[in-house]
């Protein structure tokens, strides 16, 4: 608790394009949230590097993620919104963690699997100890609760894991963080198979639709999305496009799947794509141009930059202390 509310943290990574996925799985609840609850979000730029980024690109992108925060509708002024890497405690909590969790929890991880079937040339212990960083994330703060796509499940429960036998060894030292799964756009799916979930790193660029996709582009992709030769617009796992294109229609504009299906009973594929098409849009280009007015405004950006870092840092620094002291490293002399 911090001045009596709950904590909330989550986090992004500055890594690829961001997807429609991320907006609707996660920021879309976060900003939702955001009054209820004494909010962290971090770029959490330290996870980026389990895979091999370009320093300039990792650098804008970074950037580009924290503007997107705010363009989303988060008021830096009452949210934390901060770089991971400026905050060194979550690396030294990492640390820590690591030696409380076991080699065969991380190896059951199923994104580990996938990363590292898909950077085989580069399987570091990053990558597999990255669910151990997440973890450090979110109890530095002391999260109540942490939004998140249902992607995220598997490293939330390691999380769990992790804090409960830590608190099993030394009392209650950390909060056991719940997540928090959005009711619609908790998984996104390609538009191109809707077996697999959009991704930033699909190879098809019609398999996903970007956050700074322009208008058409966006209207393009869905048009072009993979349905059924069923022909009937319903909200079913047996019509895995056609479900899709309901979520991300309710996601967009707030409304339920029984809802959706009414008002395109007796309609077709054509006029669902095209007015998902536009619910995106509606979603999207406002928040572009936010971003661009956002960007134009440097120090502005800065400041927020260099305050929140220092917010961050009072937090983490009074959780890490405590746990050290826990642990036994000698106190510091002052
Ligand atoms: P990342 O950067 O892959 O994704 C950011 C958020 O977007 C959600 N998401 C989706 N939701 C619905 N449909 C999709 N297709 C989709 N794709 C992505 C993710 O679930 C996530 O909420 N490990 C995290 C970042 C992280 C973190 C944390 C999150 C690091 N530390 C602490 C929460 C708390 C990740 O890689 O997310």
């Amino acid at each position: 608790m911090i001045d009596n509310k709950k904590v909330l943290f989550s986090g992004m990574q500055a890594t690829g394009n961001l997807t429609l996925g991320n907006y609707l799985g996660a920021l879309k609840n976060w900003v939702s949230l955001s009054d209820e609850y004494e909010c962290f979000y971090s770029v959490v730029d330290m996870h980026s590097i389990t895979v091999r980024q370009d320093p300039a690109t990792l650098r804008k992108r970074a950037r580009a993620l924290l503007t997107l925060y705010i363009a989303a509708g988060l008021d830096p002024e009452k949210n934390c919104i901060y770089y991971q890497s400026h905050v060194s405690c979550h690396a030294e909590l990492a640390w820590i963690l690591n030696c409380f969790t076991y080699m065969g929890e991380l190896n059951r991880m199923t994104q580990f699997k996938d990363k590292a079937a898909k950077h085989a040339d580069n399987i570091n212990a990053g990558l597999f100890t990255y669910p151990v960083l997440m973890a450090a994330d979110i109890l530095l703060y002391q999260a109540d609760v942490v939004p998140v796509g249902i992607d995220q499940m598997q490293h939330l429960e390691i999380t769990r894991d992790i804090a409960q036998r830590f608190n099993g060894i030394y009392g209650d030292v950390f909060t056991i963080p719940e997540a928090y799964i959005g009711k619609t756009g908790a998984k996104i799916m390609s538009l191109q198979d809707p077996a697999k979930k959009m991704s930033k790193s699909d190879e098809n660029v019609n398999a996903s639709i970007y956050l700074m996709d322009d208008p058409d582009a966006i209207r393009r992709k869905c048009k072009r999305a993979v349905t059924d030769s069923v022909g009937e617009v319903r909200y079913s796992d047996e019509q895995p496009g056609v479900k899709n294109l309901i979520s991300i229609y309710c996601a967009c504009l707030g409304k339920t799947p029984e809802e959706v299906e009414r008002e395109f009973a007796g309609r077709g594929y054509g006029e669902l794509k095209e007015a998902v098409g536009e619910a995106v849009v509606s979603v999207l280009e406002p928040l572009q141009k936010r971003v661009a007015e956002l960007e134009k405004d440097k120090s502005y950006i800065d400041g927020i930059i260099k305050n929140n870092a220092e917010k961050a840092n009072y937090y983490a620094q009074k959780t890490l202390r405590k746990v050290q002291r826990k642990i036994g490293f000698p106190d510091r002399i002052r």
